[in-house]
């Protein structure tokens, strides 16, 4: 049995992504820690994959309700890299990488995907899976938000993620749709209410 059944544990070692996580479920009443913990990566091409064998692995580990999601963005006119590989991508050749790999396409479009694990110990897995569908600019601009936020331009918007704010990607982005499906999900469970804010575990 987890030792709190009523609390969800993010596992990520990104802080932005926990606060954007958190600041979506705030508006559905739902609390969410988190779990400073390395997962384990496996090596997939699916998002789904990866996110679930990790949480699960943790939830059995830790005895607690954990949350665990894996993002990438696809870039159509290099046949959907770097994927699952993005976090590599970004820390080996970085945003002027990025932009120099697609320099001459005419088509810069690209989405961000979202996978979540919910997993519950010894139980199985709730997936949730979220989509923000944009182009590359042409130039890194921006300074709000973290990775590659200052090159991703959402359909309907002129300014990258970065420009925009976290409000807007709080509202848009990938990340939130699929909070917003879990936390939909939770509430009509009576998972993890909670009128409770930010709290960290080291
Ligand atoms: P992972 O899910 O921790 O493996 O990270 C995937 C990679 O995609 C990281 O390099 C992130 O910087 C990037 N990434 C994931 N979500 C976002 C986002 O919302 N904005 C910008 N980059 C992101």
């Amino acid at each position: 049995m987890p030792s709190d059944s009523s609390t969800l544990w993010f596992a990520t070692s990104n802080r932005n992504k926990f606060h954007e996580a958190q600041s979506v479920l705030s508006r559905y009443g739902i609390s969410l820690r988190h779990l400073r913990r390395q997962k384990t990566e496996i090596q997939s091409r699916s998002l789904t994959t990866i996110a679930r064998f990790a949480a699960e692995k943790i939830a059995v580990k830790e005895s607690r309700i954990v949350v665990v999601e894996d993002s990438g963005l696809f870039v159509e006119a290099i046949g959907g890299f770097p994927g699952p590989f993005s976090s590599y991508v970004l820390t080996t050749i970085g945003l002027s990488g990025m932009l120099r790999l697609i320099h001459g396409f005419r088509n810069r479009s690209a989405y961000f995907q979202a996978a979540i694990a919910l997993s519950f110990p010894g139980s199985g897995s709730a997936m949730f899976t979220g989509y923000a569908r944009g182009r590359i600019s042409k130039k890194a601009r921006g300074s709000q938000g973290f990775g590659y936020d200052p090159i991703f331009i959402r359909n309907g918007a002129t300014r990258t993620f970065a420009e925009m704010g976290l409000e807007y990607k709080n509202r848009y982005s990938h990340r939130a749709v699929a909070f917003g499906k879990l936390a939909r999900w939770c509430r009509a469970r009576g998972i993890a209410r909670s009128e409770t804010t930010i709290t960290t575990e080291s």
